[in-house]
C-alpha cells in the first residue's frame, strides 16, 4: 500500500499521480488534502509518515509546490528517509542506496510525464542490500 499526500501546490499532481497509479493496478492510501483550498504541507508529511512507520504502508509519495518542506518534514521523523527527486537517476539511486521510503516532488518544479516516471522508477526499484548501504543507513539512525 502506498501512502500518498500533498499540499494545495501539489494537488493537480497527486491527481495525476492516483490516476496513474489504478491504471497499475497499485493500491493506495489517499492522506489529502482534498481540495486545491491553501493549507499547510505539515500535516500531510506527518500523515503519511506515521502511516509509514505504523507499518499500514511501505512506502509514500508527497507532493508540494517544491516538494520540499513537505520533505523537511517527513524527515523529521525516525526511520523515515524522503527523498526530494525531479529525475529518473536519482529515483532509482536513492532507492537502490538509501532504501528511501518517502518520494517528494514539487508540482511547480516537474511535469506530469516526468513525474509519473520517476513514481515508476521509486516504486520498482529494489534496495541494493549492499553491506556498505546498511551501514550507512544504521548511521542515520544513530544520535
Ligand atoms: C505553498 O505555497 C508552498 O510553499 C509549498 O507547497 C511548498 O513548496 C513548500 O515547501
Amino acid at each position: 500500500m502506498i501512502a500518498i499526500g500533498c499540499d494545495h501546490g501539489g494537488f493537480e499532481l497527486k491527481q495525476e499521480i492516483m490516476k496513474h497509479l489504478e491504471e497499475n493496478n497499485i493500491e493506495y492510501k489517499d492522506f489529502g488534502t482534498y481540495t486545491k483550498d491553501s493549507c499547510d504541507y505539515p500535516v500531510y508529511a506527518k500523515k503519511v509518515a506515521k502511516a509509514i512507520l505504523s507499518g499500514e504502508c511501505e512506502k509514500g509519495i508527497l507532493i508540494c509546490g517544491t516538494g520540499i518542506g513537505i520533505g523537511i518534514t517527513a524527515n523529521k521523523f525516525k526511520g523515515i528517509r524522503a527523498a526530494l527527486c525531479h529525475d529518473v537517476f536519482s529515483a532509482q539511486a536513492t532507492r537502490e542506496h538509501n532504501d528511501a521510503n518517502v518520494l517528494t516532488m514539487g508540482e511547480r518544479v516537474v511535469g506530469p510525464g516526468l513525474a509519473l516516471k520517476i513514481v515508476d522508477t521509486f516504486l520498482t526499484t529494489e534496495f541494493s542490500n549492499d553491506e556498505r548501504h546498511i551501514n550507512r543507513i544504521r548511521q542515520i539512525e544513530e544520535d
